[in-house]
């Protein structure tokens, strides 16, 4: 994409904290969310690309500078800190896992709600004084909240310690970013709103080397009514089959024993191409004749949850039969308004499919409580869905008003009070699904893959199940990274304690 292109596309490139007049700024280079301008993208202008490469110009910029990044959000952010991360790298930064002696601090936001916002805006705060010691040191935001004009404006205008400002789309263009913020006294910024290009050969420092992360899709076509993210990660884009097949070969022959593929909406993967009728079923079915022990995938929208992918994770193998399907209310009106596109009777016919065909899958969800007028009723529907389906963890969430999204202009009667003993309520329910999940492990054997020692405990091993179960034990610390037998002894609500047994035979042949 060219620089006339660019700003065609609605780039904000800028350095502009000389600008005064920020609004008419906005009203002229940026669009902000809108559902409107949003739903008409098109197909077309999707790129594939695999020539990225750091300018010559910028090799050396990081020599003797250190880089620490903190992450906020999803799984995806992570993964995009494990890209920047191998950008800081290739210009020739170190990590460091402090701010204190960091030469650039960036903080990865997330838009999801606003208390995750409102944190971001604290550790900008806590940054000030370190700004002010060390007025050479970088301080960059980036990721989703980058994409809210509202939040770009807030940092334009109360924010000075802030040195950069980019989106999601552009993180590629780290190392110019970055130049331009060394050579300029103002705030660079740097957000396209629209969706870039796909772009295959970023280089990657990836967090640990027994789980990956891999991206199948980016951006999200949905418009959940409360949603943010169709607007801040912008349109589905599929990366190509033999891309993402060819990254988990590569992770297989590097040793890594567990896959986690990422998108907003993968069930959605594939929609995009052209010229191919391939989906998340096809991938998954060739992805499983890989030689890697435990493949998994998040998030998937129920709507997309086709038949061949369920017929393709009945086959098993390395397919893990955990799956976790947001549903978000158990109430059909609550969910017409959320723009879900299912209703509940069609949520519990899928769940139905699902179970019939792999016996023994656990599931699991994200709900949302306290939508605008929800009643108690809908309410008490989502508590009875939760048990009739059987799901044995849930992320639960009170409803996050979001600026620009449909929702966010609905009026809403229910009050805060109401919407907080709600989420309790259905935490108690959560908490005792899970302890009842997790009552006949005891006395089982269960498989682990042994991440490290334990949160609370260094002589004690911690690692999850193929069912993503949370096991604690203690043994010898070279089988961290294998995959082992566990006795369980124990079973908690969101835990189970174990005794070794030993490493997994199979294992040891496919490593
Ligand atoms: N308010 C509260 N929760 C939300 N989620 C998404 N948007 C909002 C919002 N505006 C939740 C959904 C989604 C999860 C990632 O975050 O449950 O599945
Ligand atoms: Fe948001 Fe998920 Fe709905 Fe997409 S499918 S709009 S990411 S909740």
């Amino acid at each position: 994409m060219n620089e006339e292109q660019r700003l065609q596309s609605g780039l904000v490139k800028s350095t502009a904290a000389a600008e005064k007049d920020y609004s008419k700024y906005f009203e002229t280079v940026y669009t902000p969310p809108s559902l409107k301008n949003a739903k008409k993208r098109g197909k077309e202008e999707i790129a594939y690309h695999d020539d990225f490469q750091i300018e010559e110009r910028f090799l050396g910029m990081g020599n003797g500078r250190k880089f620490y990044i903190r992450t906020y959000g999803c799984q995806m952010n992570e993964h995009d800190t494990e890209v920047m991360a191998g950008i800081f790298t290739s210009l020739g930064y170190e990590s460091t896992n402090t701010v204190d002696d960091a030469d650039v601090v960036l903080l990865n936001t997330c838009a999801i709600r606003e208390n995750a916002e409102n944190k971001v805006f604290g550790e900008l705060g806590h940054l000030k004084p370190l700004k002010l010691e060390r007025p050479d040191m970088l301080i960059g935001v980036c990721g989703c909240m980058s994409q809210e004009e509202s939040v770009v404006k807030k940092i334009l205008q109360t924010y000075d310690q802030v040195d950069m400002i980019f989106g999601t789309h552009n993180i590629h263009r780290l190392p110019n970013i970055l130049h331009e913020a060394y050579m300029s006294k103002e705030m660079v910024v740097e957000v396209w709103s629209k969706e870039g290009d796909i772009i295959e050969n970023l280089p990657k420092v990836r967090h640990g080397n027994i789980k990956a992360w891999v991206n199948i899709m980016y951006g999200c076509d949905k418009f959940c009514t409360y949603c943010i993210v169709p607007y801040t990660r912008g349109k589905e884009r599929s990366r190509r089959p033999q891309d993402i097949i060819q990254e988990v070969r590569q992770l297989a022959a590097n040793g890594y024993k567990e896959i986690m593929l990422l998108g907003q909406n993968v069930n959605a993967y594939g929609k995009d191409f052209e010229d191919l009728d391939y989906r998340l079923g096809d991938l998954m079915d060739d992805l499983r004749k890989i030689n890697i022990p435990r493949i998994r995938f998040t998030t998937s929208h129920p709507r997309d949850f086709d038949d061949h992918l369920i017929e393709v994770l009945a086959k098993g193998g390395n397919l893990l039969d955990h799956i976790h399907l947001p549903v978000q209310s158990g109430s059909s009106d609550i969910l017409k308004i959320m723009a879900r596109k299912y209703s509940r009777e069609q949520y519990l016919q899928l769940v139905g499919k699902i179970k019939k065909a792999i016996p023994n899958v656990t599931l699991t969800t994200d709900i949302i409580v306290g939508f605008p007028n929800e009643t108690d009723e809908q309410f008490e529907e989502t508590l009875s869905l939760y048990k009739e389906v059987g799901f044995e963890m849930a992320y639960t969430y009170i409803y996050s008003p979001r600026e620009g999204t449909p929702a966010a202009k609905m009026v809403d009667n229910i009050s805060m009070e109401v919407k907080k003993e709600r989420l309790q309520r259905l935490n108690k329910l959560v908490n005792e699904m899970s302890a009842e999940a997790m009552k006949p492990y005891k006395g089982t054997v269960v498989k682990v893959l042994v991440e490290g020692e334990s949160k609370r405990n260094p002589e004690v091993l911690a690692g999850y199940t193929e069912k993503n179960k949370l096991v604690n034990f203690r043994a010898p610390r070279s089988v961290i990274g294998e995959i082992v037998n566990v006795k369980i002894t124990e079973a908690k609500t969101w835990s189970l304690d174990g005794e070794f047994i030993g490493v997994v035979e199979e294992d040891k042949v496919m490593s």
